[in-house]
């Protein structure tokens, strides 16, 4: 059941709806005073819990948090050892730091197209990136779980296993999504049951907030190890992997407790203490968020249903138990006769936040002029028509009643 709240007539008078918002509560500012009281406020004791709980969330062998989830794409290109030389594939539809962490760290990127109905890169679309990557193959792809629908994972593994391809997946929009596998079993996204690294963000428009968060996900104790050194320095501590012996170590063979060593240069990404009590607080609460955003993509689903064909929900992924983290809608602005930047200021103005998720990353400039013309028709189709609603857990029916009022008003239906 989703709360109602007390309707007032005048949609203007009531507060503003942004199209994303954290949904902080008493516990929460509880635990974080609590932190606060602690004797370590960056890595303390709670950057550990929160690792741990969310591995076992999402059924990872491990998980390693960071400072957003930007970090934790580079930490991630980093541990694949991703750098000058090499080329990963990214979709087109996603935000820039999908595109921005591999490239930061020193590889091409080739990027993908999606599916004009889901905004996900399909296998088909990673495929045609990479018959136009050097050499007809990347070093890692990077598949988005746009808007909280996983893309189809056994799918694309297969392509990037037979081209020994790396697979780190973008499920800053996923947490609490779970794919349906070929023998019935639901895998949660972030158990990389069919690559190698997951990535989350915990901004505070995610379906759980930590101010800035983020992590990544991780079987293979090799990467996690690099993982830790990208996200502090790339500082080597472990005694068996220095370098310099005679300076390493002291009288009878022990390692200098001052001693450490940097064999490559690294950024601080560290997540403090304080954070993680806000996330534990929320991870607690994951399964009642994802719930109610369920709860509100279908009641949208049903309120928006009139307004076909003019304006379409996004296509659904049967294999996909989606946490939505948005709710973007597909527009005929020219039928409606109206332009998008039109609609979204009066929505403004009728106290609804909206927002278009993406500017396809080819597009912009820095890649347009690095990569040249390239056309990727899903991707722009699905750009021209998108507009996202709001969606977020402290949201009501009545909520999305004026929302679904308004854009039918907006558009003259
Ligand atoms: C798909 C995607 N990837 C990566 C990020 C980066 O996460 P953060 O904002 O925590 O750095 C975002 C955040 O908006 C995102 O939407």
């Amino acid at each position: 059941m989703l709360p109602k709240r007390k309707e007032t007539a005048d949609a203007a008078a009531q507060s503003f709806l942004p199209y994303g918002r954290q949904l902080i509560e008493e516990d929460d500012i509880a635990a974080v005073t609590q932190a606060l009281k602690g004797d370590l406020l960056t890595t303390g004791p709670l950057v550990d819990r929160f690792e741990k709980t969310l591995a076992g969330i999402v059924g990872a062998a491990e998980a390693v948090a960071c400072c957003n989830g930007t970090a934790a794409l580079y930490m991630a290109a980093r541990a694949l050892g991703l750098g000058p030389g090499h080329t990963a594939v990214v979709p087109a539809l996603t935000f820039l730091a999908t595109a921005s962490a591999p490239h930061l760290a020193g590889a091409e990127i080739v990027f993908a197209d999606v599916d004009p109905e889901t905004g996900l890169m399909r296998a088909s679309d990673f495929e045609a990136a990479l018959a136009r990557a050097p050499r007809g193959r990347a070093d890692a792809v990077f598949p988005v779980h746009y808007a909280g629908q996983s893309c189809d994972m056994a799918a694309i593994s297969e392509i990037a296993r037979a081209k020994e391809t790396r697979i780190v997946e973008d499920a800053a929009h996923a947490l609490g999504t779970l794919w349906l596998g070929e023998d019935g079993a639901l895998l949660p996204v972030g158990a990389n049951a069919h690559g190698d690294l997951t990535i989350f963000s915990f901004h505070p428009v995610k379906t759980i907030a930590m101010g800035e968060g983020g992590a990544v996900t991780a079987n293979d104790p090799g990467l996690v190890r690099r993982l830790r050194l990208a996200r502090n320095h790339e500082i080597v501590r472990a005694p068996d992997e220095f370098l310099r012996a005679r300076e390493a170590f002291g009288e009878g063979g022990q390692a200098n407790p001052w001693y450490y060593e940097l064999h490559a240069p690294g950024f601080n990404f560290r997540v403090p203490d304080i954070n993680c009590a806000l996330g534990l607080s929320q991870l607690a609460k994951l399964a009642r968020f994802v719930h109610l955003r369920r709860k509100l993509a279908e009641a949208y689903d049903e309120m928006l249903a009139p307004l076909a064909p003019l304006l379409r929900p996004l296509a659904r992924e049967k294999r996909s138990a989606t946490a939505w983290h948005l709710y973007p809608v597909r527009i005929d602005f020219a039928a409606a006769e109206i332009a998008r930047g039109e609609l979204m200021r009066m929505l403004a103005s009728d106290g609804i936040g909206t927002q278009v998720h993406y500017v396809p990353v080819h597009r912009q400039p820095y890649y347009a002029a690095r990569y040249g013309g390239l056309r990727l028709p899903g991707a722009e189709e699905f750009y021209a028509k998108t507009l996202s609603l709001p969606l977020h857990a402290g949201m009501s029916e009545d909520d999305v009643v004026r929302v679904a009022a308004a854009l039918k008003r907006r558009l003259g239906l």
